[in-house]
């Protein structure tokens, strides 16, 4: 213990300047040698404890471009997390605690006066909106994380289930959420050219693991859309999902593309604006992830004049999730992890007449949702990773 404690305070003063941003690749790595480390214990790129409360505020070199956030839990309000999170975001998304299965009634309600549960959810955006961040809704209708019995019946059935839903969640928190993911996930996974090809987008929407699209059809996209900004008209209405980066064997982005051209252009004025008002980019990335894959579905949404959003972005450095990665957590890890987090920060800031918003999916490494691949810009114990110097100063990475 003795030793330990004498290390914690001598080695923050014996390498005064321990950060990454600077660091050529010719330089000696981190002392600390991984090899030697539990795994997930110590990490590369370490410096001096508590830096988060001293370094610059991440969200400061941002002020000109977007908002710069990232998630929130019931359980971070009373300790340092909340503090991190105030200074270095200035606007949040709740993890969890928004999603259907959190708020809406555990079983079908007998009359029409369903019993929402709203205290956690309430606490938390009026905690985040009190602390002066803007927040975002994270989400209305989507496939998991909600109640079945929402699901069950005939078409008009769910379809009242869906409207009611919206209308009472959305005018709810209306007037406290800049913005809401509407839809979430819609589309399937694996999409072909042949899938996408004469502007298709119906087709492409999950169906058997779907229990919206199953009950109501391609329509209930669009219904979500417009109960929500009848509830709310000041909120912008986006459409969320994941794997919208252009690559091989995946045309998702073009069926994303295909529903809001298709939709906007039905609706074009919905309460003095298009229906769909943004598309939300998660952005779950990993160290092969191309910039130019994602480069090339901004300009793509853009050329729909609709808002980006990068919603919900971590990198995966290390091998799990069957990601296909197979280097472990260490220096070289780190330093790649950096370079493809300054990487993207560069194509944002290029795009950022684009991109309202950008939001990242974890605080740490050790409460990420895919923690055992070091995926966010702070260690387990809060130390700044080299992927936040890449961040705060992407330009010079
Ligand atoms: O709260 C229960 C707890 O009571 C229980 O003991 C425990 C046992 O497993 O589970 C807890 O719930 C977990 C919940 O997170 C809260 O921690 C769920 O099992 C777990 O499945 C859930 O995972 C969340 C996941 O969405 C569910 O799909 C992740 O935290 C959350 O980060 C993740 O977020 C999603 C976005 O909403 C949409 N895009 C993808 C993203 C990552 O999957």
């Amino acid at each position: 213990m003795f030793i330990l404690l004498i290390a914690v305070f001598l080695f923050p003063l014996l390498s005064c300047d321990f950060s990454f941003k600077g660091k050529t690749d010719s330089e000696e790595p981190n002392s600390e040698k991984p090899g030697s480390e539990k795994p997930g214990s110590e990490k590369p790129g370490t410096q001096e404890p508590d830096s988060w409360k001293t370094t610059q505020p991440l969200h400061e070199p941002y002020k000109d471009y977007f908002l710069l956030g990232n998630i929130v839990s019931p359980g971070d309000l009373a300790n340092d997390r909340f503090n991190i999170l105030k200074r270095h975001f200035n606007t949040a998304t709740a993890e969890n605690a928004m999603k259907p299965d959190n708020i809406a009634p555990f079983s079908k309600p007998a009359s029409d006066d369903w019993s929402y549960r709203w205290t956690q959810a309430d606490n938390l955006v009026n905690a985040v909106n009190a602390a002066g961040l803007p927040m975002h809704g994270h989400t209305l209708i989507w496939h998991q994380q909600t109640p079945s019995w929402l699901f069950a019946g005939d078409k008009e059935t769910v379809l009242a289930n869906l409207e009611k839903f919206v209308t009472d969640v959305a005018g709810h928190f209306k007037g406290k959420l800049i913005s809401w993911d509407v839809v979430n996930e819609a589309m399937r996974d694996g999409l072909t050219a042949a899938d996408v090809a004469n502007a298709n987008w119906k087709n492409c929407l999950r169906m058997n693991d779907n229990g919206w699209n199953k009950a109501i059809g391609p329509e209930y996209i669009e219904k979500a859309f417009l109960a929500a900004r009848a509830a709310d008209p000041d909120a912008q209405l986006f459409y969320n999902d994941y794997s919208l980066n252009s690559f091989t064997g995946n045309n998702k982005h073009r069926a994303v593309y295909n529903m809001v051209k298709d939709i906007n252009e039905r609706y074009p004025d919905v309460g003095g604006r298009p229906l769909i008002d943004g598309i939300g980019m998660q952005s779950h990335h990993h160290l092969n992830t191309t910039p130019e894959s994602v480069e090339f579905s901004i300009q793509l949404f853009s050329s729909l004049n609709v808002k980006i959003t990068i919603s919900e972005m971590d990198i995966m450095a290390a091998k799990g999730y069957g990601n296909g990665l197979t280097n472990d957590w260490d220096d070289s890890a780190a330093e790649l992890q950096a370079k493809k987090y300054a990487a993207m920060f560069r194509i944002f800031k290029k795009y950022a007449s684009n991109i309202s918003r950008v939001t990242f999916w974890g605080l740490d490494d050790r409460t990420s949702w895919r923690a055992s691949t070091y995926p966010t810009l702070l260690d387990k114990d809060y130390n700044l990773k080299p992927a936040f110097q890449a961040v705060a100063n992407p330009d010079n990475f």
